[in-house]
């Protein structure tokens, strides 16, 4: 880790990573994303997710949730396809081969649902995202970490990350603790905070300057893995995806708040700012 080299994510980079959409594309072209997750009393948490993907692209989108989110996630996403996975909570992870997969919002951490994501992570080995519950889940045991397929996006806020890794003295020691951690595993770490940072396999560090404290309420997370899952299914690198992703969802938490303010913005309102991100852009 001695030569890693550290950024901030400048305009001219998201410029870089940013691809416009070809005018003879069809929605084969843009992947299909999974968002796994919700549970009884935290669908919320999947809708979120869910409709962040869909508003950031991905060509087919679909959500794995528990049957009791039904009727829920049809009314909120109906662009949205539905995947029964268990009955009040999560217990069956399978999806297709082809799909890109971010679990954690709202899954709960219900004994079976932890039997079945941690039998499912045995068996799995293309790149996942990983959020919120699916980490809780993983930080129960250290050896579960050796389980997070190579290349996935793991996205722990402090307490989540201190679960999965052991506490530090401060930020800059949890940021080397995040380095270390990212090349043994060889996974991309978003670690999220007032200047989330994303650091590679390679321990590289991105740091992100959009963004702002009206995304301190519950829910702003959830969209960012639902942003996370969307870019990596249309083709962006992990890398990419990463660092478009925090960008992304840090910028439109700026206009949202200019419009909103930073108190009642919610997450759908950052939601809502993603068309006028990607029209800067454009
Ligand atoms: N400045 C800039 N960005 C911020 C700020 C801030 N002051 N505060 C929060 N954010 C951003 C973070 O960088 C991150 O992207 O908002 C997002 C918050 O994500 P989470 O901490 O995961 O919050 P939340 O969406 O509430 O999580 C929902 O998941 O992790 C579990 O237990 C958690 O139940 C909760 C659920
Ligand atoms: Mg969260």
């Amino acid at each position: 880790t001695t030569d890693a080299e550290y950024f901030i994510i400048s305009d001219q980079l998201i410029e870089s990573i940013f691809k416009p959409r070809h005018e003879f594309s069809h929605k084969g072209s843009f992947g299909k994303a999974a968002v796994i997750g919700g549970s009884y009393g935290k669908m919320g948490a999947a809708v979120l997710a869910t409709q962040s993907a869909l508003k950031t692209g991905a060509g087919l989108t679909f959500t794995l949730a528990p049957e009791c989110g039904y009727e829920i996630l049809q009314t909120s996403c109906p662009e949205a396809m539905f995947i029964a996975g268990g009955k009040r909570f999560v217990t069956n992870f399978e999806v297709h081969q082809d799909f890109t997969c971010g679990i954690g919002p709202g899954l709960g951490t219900h004994s079976d649902t932890e039997k079945s994501f941690l039998s499912f992570l045995k068996n799995y080995t293309n790149p996942l995202i990983l959020d919120a519950d699916a980490l809780n889940i993983i930080s129960e045991k250290s050896e579960n970490l050796k389980l997070i397929p190579k290349k996935s996006i793991i996205t722990p806020h402090p307490k989540e990350f201190e679960r999965l890794f052991g506490s530090t003295e401060n930020s800059f020691k949890r940021l080397d603790l995040a380095r270390e951690k990212a090349e043994e595993h060889h996974i991309y770490i978003v670690l999220k905070d007032h200047h989330t940072q994303v650091v590679t396999p390679e321990g590289n560090v991105f740091y992100n300057i959009t963004g702002n404290a009206g995304l301190a309420k519950g829910g702003s997370g959830d969209i960012l893995t639902g942003i996370l899952t969307s870019l990596l299914a249309q083709g962006y690198s992990e890398e990419e995806a990463c660092i478009l992703g925090v960008w992304l969802h840090g910028r439109s938490a700026d206009l949202a708040s200019e419009r909103h303010s930073k108190e009642s913005m919610l997450p759908t309102d950052v939601i809502g700012e993603f068309g006028n991100v990607f029209g800067e852009l454009n």
